[in-house]
């Protein structure tokens, strides 16, 4: 540790390298990059011009990421993740890869599934951002320190619900269905392909112009600041919302056990003293920290961050996901369309604007959760998520009369416009 004072400086150095090179980006493509130096790698610099120096010997720290968007998804548990993630499976320029985080989340922290302990919380990030980063890169060998069994030969049958990548059970990870086929489907995959070669699936990587990645396990967006500013990557996340009333209610009905105690006050009508409110306001209070970070413009975030509300893509799902694809600058691909006509309801809308009845329909599948949970838990989420319901334009109700009146929308007409 006698060179600590010269990491600390190269430090300082890379943090000016990297604002440096990010505003290099905006002018020339494709540029050069300097390696974020390694405290251990003493050796690298002594001083301001060898450090710039070095970067302009070492060409083979060259990154090309010119042509490739990477996409983020930044979702929570049932707010309707694995549809949006689909709009970007389909597509056929895009490499998309079902929650990673899996693994990392299960090696590092085992125990509890989402633990909220803070110290837990910054391993998880850390690896996170760096797992994040790797795959991006196409980098898929860097999973394999968190697979369990440890792949051997670069391959493995445990990658988390690899049948939700198409990209994975196509060519050249996969060779058991013919290369037209888009309806694959997810156990069809796990059956029919061998075991995954990380190495073939690094391959297709690589070919497709796009990698978009879905996760849960990130709580907001402000989390990703340093990947957003990293300028070897071109990172754009996409914020998923969706009413916490929602959210809530489609977790009971799908997490019978966990959330135990819900349905015991939704079925008895008394509140158990032992409820984990965490459950809830977790979900609210991850939402508004991100709500805050967006709505306060950084300049850090101009350009890379959309908000998206779920209930709008379940209204008119071929429009707003037209208007994702926009702001990532890439055109909407046939499949894409072909998938959302074929798996939702009233998806017609830009085809026959009439058909308000298909419309009704969709917006009311949004608010079904109006139908299962009982006045008293929805009064209390309305207390304990007041303020984001408000930012997110979701509007409360005050009688049991309005919750169960399905003609009264409770959805306020909001546009988060990117900036
Ligand atoms: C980066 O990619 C572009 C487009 O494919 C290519 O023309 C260019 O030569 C590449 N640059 C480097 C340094 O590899
Ligand atoms: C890995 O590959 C080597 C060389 O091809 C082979 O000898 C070995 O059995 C393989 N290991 C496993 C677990 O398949
Ligand atoms: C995985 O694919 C690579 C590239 O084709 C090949 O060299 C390697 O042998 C394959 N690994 C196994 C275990 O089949
Ligand atoms: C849509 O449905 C049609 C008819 O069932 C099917 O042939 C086609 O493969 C589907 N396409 C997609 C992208 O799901
Ligand atoms: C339900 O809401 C609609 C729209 O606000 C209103 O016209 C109607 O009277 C309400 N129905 C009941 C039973 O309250």
């Amino acid at each position: 540790m006698q060179c600590s004072w010269k990491a600390v400086i190269l430090l300082a150095l890379a943090s000016i390298a990297i604002q440096y090179t990010a505003i290099r980006t905006f002018t020339a493509k494709p540029f050069q990059m300097c390696p974020i130096p390694n405290p251990l790698n003493c050796g690298l610099g002594q001083d301001a011009e060898a450090f710039e120096h070095v970067c302009d010997e070492y060409p083979y720290f060259n990154y090309n990421f010119s042509r490739k968007t990477h996409i983020l998804i930044l979702a929570t548990t049932r707010s309707g993740s694995s549809f949006v993630g689909q709009l970007f499976n389909q597509h056929s320029d895009v490499f998309y890869l079902f929650e990673p985080l899996y693994h990392v989340q299960t090696t590092l922290i085992p125990r509890l599934a989402h633990s909220r302990n803070a110290a837990d919380r910054r391993v998880m990030l850390g690896a996170s951002r760096d797992l994040l980063r790797s795959l991006y890169n196409c980098d898929l060998y860097f999973l394999e320190s968190y697979i369990k069994p440890v792949p051997s030969n670069h391959t493995t049958d445990k990658l988390f619900r690899r049948g939700a990548s198409r990209a994975l059970c196509s060519p050249p990870a996969c060779d058991a269905f013919s290369p037209g086929e888009t309806n694959i489907e997810e156990g069809d995959c796990v059956r029919k392909c061998a075991s995954l070669n990380l190495t073939l699936a690094a391959d297709g990587c690589r070919e497709n112009r796009h990698v978009a990645i879905k996760t849960v396990r990130v709580p907001e967006v402000g989390d990703l600041r340093a990947l957003v500013e990293d300028p070897r990557l071109n990172l754009k996340v996409i914020q998923l919302v969706r009413d916490p009333r929602g959210i809530l209610s489609s977790r009971i009905e799908t997490f019978r056990d966990t959330y135990r105690l819900w349905r015991i006050w939704r079925a008895t009508g008394r509140k158990p003293y032992n409820l984990d409110l965490t459950q809830l306001t977790t979900v609210c209070d991850d939402f508004l920290s991100s709500v805050s970070t967006g709505m306060s413009r950084p300049l850090w975030l101009k350009g890379r961050y959309m908000l998206v509300r779920y209930e709008d893509l379940a209204l008119n799902p071929l429009q707003k996901t037209k208007e994702i694809y926009d702001f990532l600058g890439l055109s909407m691909d046939k499949n894409v369309v072909d998938w959302i006509q074929n798996n939702t309801r009233g998806s017609n809308e830009l085809l026959a604007k009439h058909k308000y009845g298909t419309v009704r329909d969709s917006a009311a599948n949004a608010e079904s959760w109006r139908l299962k949970l009982s006045y008293d838990i929805v009064d209390y989420t309305q207390t304990v998520c007041q303020h984001i319901l408000q930012e997110l334009g979701y509007k409360t109700v005050r009688s049991l009369e309005e919750l169960k009146n399905m003609s009264l929308s409770l959805i306020e007409d909001k546009t988060f416009v990117p900036f």
